[in-house]
């Protein structure tokens, strides 16, 4: 059975079925597909939906805004809205996309410390009034378009070692942020809390610790300039997929400890957080096809070759030898879903799909589509030969990969097809009753075509189950705790 929404459907399949499993059945869903060899997301919700568990157990304190620009996708951004998340928008379009969800603007932060002045209207048209500032031009911005809006204070904190840093280019240094605050005392603005961003891909989660200290000290400052504030928003930086150097326990530990120390419940402090990776990193995988391939110079391994940095390329003519090398080319690349590999510094796994145990293994580099040299998504691997035609897949493919991809050459984004595990089918189908007020269950077989309601495919025979399920049964997991 599956779940509809206006804008997409989810298959629900056996909890046990892996997604290995999931992307081989669709690779052979002809009926399904209309390109059979273009390239394809498959998204995982219940995986999103157990890290909303695991955040709300591990980290009680701390509300979640999902950072949008992450993966703005509309399932993901439906499924977090129903779980209550809130959300860090950056711009116009990504308020306006939360609010066309119904989420509430108050369960909105404009986290972009240098916002443009129509998008920063907006915000005051529709009552988003949390947003974060750093510098004393935005002051003067604010006061004279938004003068009621609630301010947050984005610190410069130590970034040096995170996968991505962000303090080159936001954040107030805490030795200036007394002088910031008083400007804004002057301007008669209402500074709420304090924001900091420990770097994307956090890889020292004493990173938050310091933060968290300086944060306190700046709470201090302001309290002495006559502010009384009361929100933290500790930033985004959470690791997303399960390899992470650090494991997300390990964050919430320090982070739980260090709100202990600096803000304990008694102060009356709101703590908020901004996680964009921790959220969907894991929950896509990407299956990509091999639409050429090309031999090139032999085998590193056995000829005495000086290690090269562009070792499996096209710039040896192919020998005789029984050690070939060779070069995939597939059909997303670096303008695609992998632009992860520049924007984001990440590296890329690829997994075959096709069982080549037992088989020789040999030098490969693996490329996009485009006609650039630039597009390379692997310079060295090892790996069987392929032929053209198999799939190779690419697991934690969910942040920072889709949202800034390109159709660069003509090469089409890749499809997302949403799965659910069965035993989230129910506690779902609520969430999403609960929270879209013009949720319907469709008593015809047609699939949905209602304004923003939701339905349930072929009607008749599931509407009436679940019918009954709510009324009786109430679900096993509840998803929302
Ligand atoms: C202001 C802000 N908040 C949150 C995030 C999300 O960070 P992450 O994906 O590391 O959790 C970012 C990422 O760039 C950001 O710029």
């Amino acid at each position: 059975m599956d779940l509809i929404t206006a804008s997409f459907s989810i298959k629900t399949h056996d909890s046990q079925k892996t997604i290995r499993k999931i992307v081989d059945e669709k690779v052979h869903d002809h009926e399904d597909r209309e390109d059979q060899d273009d390239p394809f997301f498959i998204s995982d919700l219940g995986d999103i939906v157990q890290k909303h568990s695991r955040w709300k157990t591990l980290l009680p304190r701390v509300e979640p805004h999902y950072a949008v620009k992450c993966n703005p996708d509309p399932a993901v951004l439906t499924t977090l809205a129903a779980l209550g998340t809130g959300f860090d928008c950056a711009s116009k379009a990504e308020i306006q996309t939360m609010l066309e969800l119904s989420v509430s603007p108050s369960r909105i932060i404009f986290a972009n410390p240098c916002k443009q002045k129509s998008h920063l209207k907006y915000a005051c048209d529709t009552n988003v009034s949390l947003m974060t500032f750093d510098n004393e031009d935005e002051l003067y911005k604010v006061k004279r378009l938004y003068p009621g809006a609630r301010l947050v204070l984005r610190i410069l904190t130590d970034d040096t070692t995170a996968q991505c840093q962000l303090g080159l280019k936001y954040g107030c240094h805490p030795k200036h942020a007394r002088y910031l605050l008083q400007v804004a005392k002057q301007l008669d603005l209402n500074v709420v809390g304090v924001s900091f961003h420990v770097g994307s891909g956090c890889r020292e989660s004493s990173a938050y610790t310091k933060a968290i200290a300086s944060s306190h000290d700046v709470f201090e400052a302001a309290h002495y300039i006559g502010y009384h504030m009361d929100l933290l928003d500790i930033g985004g930086g959470f690791p997303g997929q399960p390899s992470a150097p650090i494991a997300f326990e390990e964050f919430a530990e320090v982070i739980n400890r260090a709100l202990d120390e600096y803000f304990p419940v008694s102060c009356g402090v709101r703590v908020i957080a901004e996680p964009g990776r921790y959220f969907v990193a894991s929950a896509f995988t990407l299956a990509v096809n091999v639409t050429a391939k090309r031999v090139v110079a032999r085998d590193i391994k056995t000829f005495e070759v000086p290690e090269s940095k562009d070792l499996v390329s096209n710039t040896v003519a192919p020998t005789k030898c029984e050690e070939p090398a060779y070069m995939y080319y597939v059909n997303d690349g670096v303008y695609g879903s992998f632009n992860c590999l520049l924007y984001d510094h990440a590296s890329v796994e690829p997994t075959i799909m096709t069982d080549h145990s037992g088989e020789m293994e040999y030098s490969t580099s693996i490329w996009g589509p485009s006609c650039d040299g630039l597009d390379r998504i692997i310079e060295h691997t090892t790996m069987p030969e392929l032929e053209v035609g198999e799939w190779i897949l690419f697991k934690d493919m969910g942040a920072y990969t889709m949202c800034a991809g390109s159709e660069f050459n003509g090469f089409k984004r890749p499809v997302v097809y949403y799965v659910l595990p069965n035993n989230l089918r129910v506690p779902m189908h609520q969430m999403l009753q609960q929270e879209n007020k013009e949720f319907k269950i469709s008593t015809s077989n047609t699939k949905c075509t209602n304004y923003r309601g939701y339905f349930i495919e072929d009607a008749v025979g599931f509407a009436f189950e679940d019918a009954d399920l709510f009324s009786h049964h109430p679900p096993s997991i509840d998803i929302r705790a």
